[in-house]
């Protein structure tokens, strides 16, 4: 089962300011002509530090898209510390970390709900290491079968200096969205980050600059 909580600002109130610039970010996105082949697209979003609207943004983007009629998938790759499944009251799923440790199947972690063509898979709990589970051929191959069926796929991750999570990730998605805090992140923290992106070789493809005036 899955309902909306009131983080979700595009959703309840699509006239606010905030959902414009929810829009703007996903007319930039389109206008990256990423939506543009066959499959879907994943994209994935970190930060340098925690707490700087990784979830927040992500959330409200994927509602956005889905009003625009796209498929989308949001997968809670922050196994550290989750947080879609409070976003999006998420009951009734095991997760990524249970079909990551071979428990459930990939069609069995995916929950719907008041929202068509929104499909949420929580984070899940494990006692293993995130970066070993992240890293396994199982995540490459639920990326392939979610690339089947969705436009976008967007992968929630923690913060990138501190643990090597969206690194390991970024080689397996067409791109990265870097959430960066007003008046918070700090620009070294903010320059090792993009660094550790290039080195993955993935392609960065902007910083949401989140609460800025
Ligand atoms: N633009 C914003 N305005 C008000 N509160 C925000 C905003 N962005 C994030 N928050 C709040 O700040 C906290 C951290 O945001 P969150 O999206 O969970 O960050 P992260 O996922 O990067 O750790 C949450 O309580 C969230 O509701
Ligand atoms: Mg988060």
């Amino acid at each position: 089962m899955l309902r909306l909580n009131r983080s979700l600002i595009a959703d309840l109130n699509p006239s606010s300011h905030v959902s414009e610039s929810f829009r703007s970010l996903r007319t930039y996105i389109r206008q990256l002509g990423l939506l543009k082949g066959s499959g879907g697209q994943v994209l994935l979003f970190t930060s340098a530090e925690g707490g700087e609207g990784k979830t927040t943004i992500l959330s409200n983007l994927a509602v956005s898209f889905v009003q625009d009629g796209k498929k989308v998938a949001v997968v809670d790759c922050n196994l550290r510390k989750p947080g879609l499944h409070s976003v999006f009251d998420v009951e009734g799923s095991q997760g990524l970390a249970a079909y990551l440790s071979g428990y459930e199947e990939a069609k069995d972690i995916a929950v719907f709900g008041s929202l068509a063509n929104l499909a949420v898979i929580p984070a899940g709990r494990t006692s293993v290491s995130p970066p070993d589970l992240l890293g396994s051929d199982k995540m490459a191959g639920l990326l392939e079968e979610l690339k089947a069926s969705y436009d976008l796929i967007l992968l929630d991750t923690p913060q990138a200096v501190d643990y090597s999570d969206a690194r390991i990730l970024a080689p397996l998605s067409d791109g990265v969205i870097i959430v960066a805090r007003h008046g918070r992140s700090k620009r070294e923290a903010l320059r090792r980050l993009k660094g550790l992106m290039e080195q993955s070789g993935v392609r960065i493809l902007g910083i949401a600059m989140n609460q800025a005036k």
